[in-house]
């Protein structure tokens, strides 16, 4: 099958070629991306495997420090995979979930700011790996922004900007859009983070979006609870959206080792820790399309036509995976 005849649109037919930037190729980054590849367990280093998905989904993702952020590992990985399905005319690309996430992610965050009035207001990223927000998103300017992840993995991304700042290419030079940010070494799977953060300048009764873009799953299912009970806990304080992506159970079973909390029914557990107004999108509904998704018969648009309690496909036999996006909120005097 062709790739018109699939549905698949030009710009998949004209992938941009991988061009690595020079400044990978500098001393410190590429010791630092060995160091990476060689002594980080599979958590950290898929802050790297995200950021790879988005340099290489750069015609439709706006990430101009992904690529350094990533390391060649992780581009050259995610770059042949692409070209794989590619060849063989696939229906899904490789990464387009994760095209879809970030500008789900996106969206919603612009959003959010724009519901709380005047645009001023803090973004807790949890888990935010080597996420350029406070870099690319204009709609920031006016907020606080806290990153929150392993000490190895901020310190790392911080030596990478650093030399990035040092770079004579335009784009890769970085230049915050946010009106401030703060990184927070933390494990979120013990109980001092919330405390960290107030350290450095979080506050509890300032209108605040949390950012979970993948992470819950990494966590036992307590620890995710826990996570979800802490910030629900604060939208008795103030205006407070939670932006999330969750597994359902299936998906857990694509790397077992390794994905852990799963969450089949969103809508049923945040309102019962606190959240009003939950909201659960899968990839390829309106507003989690973003014009790449066309060909109806692409795995994402068979699933989405599927009852949801349905764990097995009919026609194919292969277990139901689904990404939910999910937004709920949460105000000291009811919905936002
Ligand atoms: C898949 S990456 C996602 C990174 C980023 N949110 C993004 O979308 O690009 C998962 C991130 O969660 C972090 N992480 C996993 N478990 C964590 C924990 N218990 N405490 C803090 N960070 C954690 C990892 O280090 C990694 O950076």
């Amino acid at each position: 099958m062709s790739n018109q005849e699939n549905g698949l649109s030009n710009d998949i037919q004209s992938w941009p070629k991988l061009e690595l930037p020079d400044l990978l190729y500098t001393d410190t980054i590429q010791e630092i991306h060995r160091s990476i590849q060689n002594d980080w367990d599979s958590t950290r280093r898929s802050a790297c495997q995200t950021a790879a998905g988005r340099a290489l989904w750069k015609h439709v993702v706006n990430d101009p420090l992904a690529e350094l952020l990533a390391g060649e590992t992780s581009l050259r990985t995610a770059y042949e995979k692409i070209k794989k399905d590619r060849l063989n005319n696939a229906r899904e690309i490789s990464g387009v979930i994760l095209a879809v996430r970030t500008l789900w992610f996106d969206s919603k965050i612009e959003a959010a700011l724009s519901s709380f009035g005047d645009g001023a207001a803090q973004i807790v990223l949890l888990g935010a790996g080597m996420d350029t927000r406070a870099y690319r998103l204009s709609c920031l300017k006016e907020s606080n922004i806290f990153e929150v992840d392993f000490p190895e993995v901020l310190q790392t991304k911080t030596t990478i900007l650093q030399a990035a700042s040092g770079s004579t290419t335009e784009n890769q030079h970085p230049i915050m859009t946010a009106k401030s940010l703060n990184r927070v070494a933390a494990d979120i799977s013990e109980n001092d983070w919330l405390a960290k953060l107030q350290t450095v300048g979080f506050e509890p009764k300032k209108n605040t979006v949390w950012i979970l873009e993948g992470i819950l799953y990494y966590l036992t299912h307590s620890d995710a609870v826990e996570v979800l009970k802490i910030i629900a806990n604060n939208c008795n304080l103030s205006h407070t959206v939670l932006l999330a992506d969750f597994m359902n159970k299936q998906s857990t079973t694509l790397c077992s080792s390794v994905f852990r909390f799963y969450c089949d029914w969103p809508e049923q557990l945040l309102p019962s820790l606190g959240f009003a107004d939950v909201k659960v999108s899968q990839i390829g509904d309106p507003d989690a399309h973003f014009g790449l998704l066309h060909d109806p018969l692409n795995l994402f648009n068979k699933l989405r036509s599927l009852p949801r309690t349905v764990q097995t496909h009919p026609d194919t036999g292969t277990p139901c995976c689904r990404l939910y996006l999910v937004q709920a909120s949460g105000s000291p005097n009811g919905t936002i």
